[in-house]
């Protein structure tokens, strides 16, 4: 791999509790351009601006995709990431989809094993606090007209964060807007689906809540997801969430802790979830806990719930709820503070 480091480390010249949310990046970012039907060597450069013209294709069209996932410091100070061939995977099935090329593992594996290892000093070692990890593939080709591009760039950005969500949330049940629709693109991590949820977000938020729980697009009467994160609901004292479907996107939080809750021999049910049946079990108190689940929002605890003009409360979180001890298992096990039983992150040695 080509390595070319910056003269100066810019780390330590923002104080870390003052950074605004994936504004502060780090020194060093993976570069890997697909030209004439091949991916060229991937490089590490310092982080920089690029440089393009207004014709570029992903502008234009759209052909723009991502992933998210976090690294942490073990005690050894060596970096930690969690369940990296998930995303890896999950690009390319994004990539598919959006008539992209897919990433060769040697270029997404490797290249972001060494810039993490080149910019361990840039994890953060507080408490809730982790390193971000923004990988995104997108169209260069510089001309308009619709059809796939023939040239992509594959880059590799990290950032500083702290918690995503400051407080319990308060959400929306989405009666008339969509996310995304059976036969879309929901399933893949696509720029647009970010772009299209903007607007009926904003006008949520002015309304007062923090997220929208989006619903069916046919119907309007099953629960989907929420932002960028899958929902989790516990009645009964069962686990139960959204079925995956080509409208959702198939989160690698989701999947972990359904594997967590079904270890502990607690009931899992993945199938559709109504609205009916939400606001039934709610009216009849069965319904203990709901919840989203995201590598960037984590675990985030929602207080309420508002459906055709009702606001309806949820009941406390306690230390018995399984999104704090399924989730802060969890937790435990990304941040390396307990053995990782099922083999889930890779520890990236201290160069
Ligand atoms: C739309 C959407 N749903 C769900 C998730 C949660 O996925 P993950 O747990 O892999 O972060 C995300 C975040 O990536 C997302 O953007």
């Amino acid at each position: 791999m080509i390595i070319q480091t910056v003269a100066q480390s810019r780390l330590g010249e923002k104080d870390f509790n003052e950074l605004p949310f994936g504004s502060v990046y780090a020194d060093h970012m993976l570069v890997a351009d697909y030209e004439n039907n091949s991916w060229q060597a991937p490089k590490i450069v310092p982080f920089a601006r690029m440089e393009m013209s207004p014709s570029l294709s992903a502008l234009n069209y759209g052909q723009a995709i991502f992933e998210g996932m976090k690294a942490y410091v073990n005690d050894n100070g060596e970096a930690i990431t969690f369940r990296m061939n998930e995303n890896y995977e999950r690009m390319n099935r994004s990539a598919i989809r959006m008539c992209m090329p897919e990433i060769p593992e040697h270029i997404f594996v490797d290249g972001l094993k060494a810039l993490l290892q080149l910019d361990n000093k840039w994890i953060p070692r507080q408490e809730n606090a982790a390193l971000y990890i923004r990988p995104i593939l997108f169209a260069t080709d510089e001309a308009v007209g619709v059809k796939p591009s023939d040239n992509y760039r594959f880059c590799i950005m990290t950032c500083q964060i702290a918690s995503y969500f400051k407080e319990p949330l308060k959400v929306l049940i989405e009666p008339e807007f969509i996310r995304s629709a059976q036969g879309g693109v929901g399933f893949a991590k696509a720029a647009g689906n970010y772009a299209s949820a903007m607007y009926p977000t904003k006008l949520a938020q002015e309304r007062g809540f923090h997220q929208i729980i989006w619903t069916d697009a046919a119907e309007h009467k099953y629960l989907e997801e929420s932002g960028a994160m899958n929902l989790m609901l516990v009645i009964n004292n069962v686990v139960i969430t959204p079925s995956l479907s080509d409208s959702k996107l198939a989160g690698v939080t989701r999947m972990s802790l359904l594997h967590i809750a079904r270890t502990w021999n607690m009931q899992v049910e993945e199938r559709l979830v109504s609205i009916e049946e939400l606001i039934a079990a709610h009216t009849n108190n069965t319904l203990q806990e709901v919840f989203g689940v995201g590598t960037a929002a984590n675990i985030a605890a929602i207080k309420m719930f508002h459906y055709n003009g009702v606001d309806y409360e949820l009941p406390a979180i306690t230390e018995n709820s399984f999104q704090i001890k399924g989730g802060g298992y969890l937790n435990q096990i990304k941040q390396g503070k307990t053995t990782d039983v099922f083999n889930w992150n890779t520890t990236i040695p201290v160069k």
